[in-house]
């Protein structure tokens, strides 16, 4: 019988690469530093029976369209909303993705880029390799005490609580704010649920970790940051239009918050006439949440089981829409 074929739209870390050979014939996008070209993509997915994505793969219903033998969509990453899930799930095509491996990576992630913002870690690193560090001064570079400040979690799921566990250290009072309320996991974490209005209001930092969906766009805008108190600071570990930029810059700029630490922002890469990049008080790291070694290699090689598992006939380990499979 003929080897199912899949495409990869980037090369993949070696032992995910393992996984794929002698499972199903490949064909890939060479490059790592720049994503598939659109029409490329488009072109290399027709006789495809799956496809191995990035979150910077827009995968909606045309590509569905063009790929019309793919079964199964594995995103290398947890979030999934570069792709269009209602219309594979229409169309029979199983979306899986890679959560869990990377749960603890990005919590310690959230915490650096916590840490860095409120003690300014990367302003006071440029400033000593500028050569302009000419005294110790009693005021200089000071930042925001991290311990015993109040941490406001927005989206209290897996990657939310490791954030709040990690908090026990710095003796940290803990709201949360989740629409889906699981009180034994609040409970268990020490975390008192707000609203979001209260949460923002209370809060000393302020950390996203939500997916994004129509209902969280602009989650943070005006109105959210005019809540904030002005010595606070808001940390983005999930996706950029959950919070609205040019508010942020506005409140930034007002200083109606304190600082930023965003991982994420609402178009990836940065341009560089965005605004926000002319702030001292804004950390700005290029979506790195996940990025340790050991996890990405992880992240890669569940994406290849999963991929492999569908193309078997087998249960892939995580699957997005197990609807699909019931179907089967
Ligand atoms: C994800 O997995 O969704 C992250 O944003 C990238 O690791």
């Amino acid at each position: 019988m003929a080897m199912p074929q899949i495409y990869v739209t980037r090369p993949l870390p070696a032992p995910a690469m393992k996984l794929l050979e002698g499972a199903v014939q490949y064909r890939m996008w060479e490059r790592e530093d720049e994503p598939v070209q659109r029409e490329t993509l488009l072109r290399e997915i027709v006789d495809v029976d799956g496809i191995i994505c990035l979150l910077t793969d827009k995968m909606d219903a045309e590509v569905m369209e063009r790929a019309r033998r793919c079964r199964v969509i594995s995103q290398v990453a947890v979030g999934y909303d570069n792709i269009d899930v209602a219309a594979a799930t229409k169309r029979g095509i199983l979306v899986t993705n890679t959560p869990d491996v990377l749960t603890e990576t990005t919590a310690d992630m959230a915490w650096a880029i916590l840490m860095a913002t409120a003690r300014r870690v990367v302003e006071g690193d440029k400033y000593t390799r500028s050569g302009r560090w000419k005294t110790w001064e009693i005021m200089g570079f000071t930042g925001q005490d991290v311990h015993g400040a109040t941490l406001g979690i927005v989206g209290l799921g897996r990657i939310g609580s490791a954030i709040a566990r990690r908090s026990k250290g710095f003796n940290m009072p803990l709201l949360y704010h989740d629409p889906k309320h699981d009180d034994a996991r609040a409970q268990e974490l020490g975390a008192t649920y707000a609203s979001l209005d209260d949460l923002l209001r209370q809060s000393d930092f302020v950390v996203l970790s939500t997916a994004l969906t129509p209902t969280t766009r602009h989650l943070i805008s005006e109105r959210e940051l005019a809540l904030m108190k002005p010595t606070a600071i808001l940390v983005n570990i999930s996706r950029g239009p959950i919070v609205d930029q040019r508010a942020l810059y506005r409140a930034l700029v007002d200083k109606k918050i304190w600082a930023a630490g965003l991982d994420v922002f609402e178009a990836e890469p940065v341009p560089m006439d965005e605004p926000l990049l002319k702030l001292d008080n804004v950390v700005i790291p290029p979506h790195l949440a996940s990025a340790s070694i050991a996890t990405r290699i992880k992240m890669a090689a569940l994406a290849a089981e999963n991929c492999v598992a569908v193309l078997t006939g087998k249960r892939p380990p995580t699957p997005v829409n197990p609807e699909v499979l019931e179907r089967r």
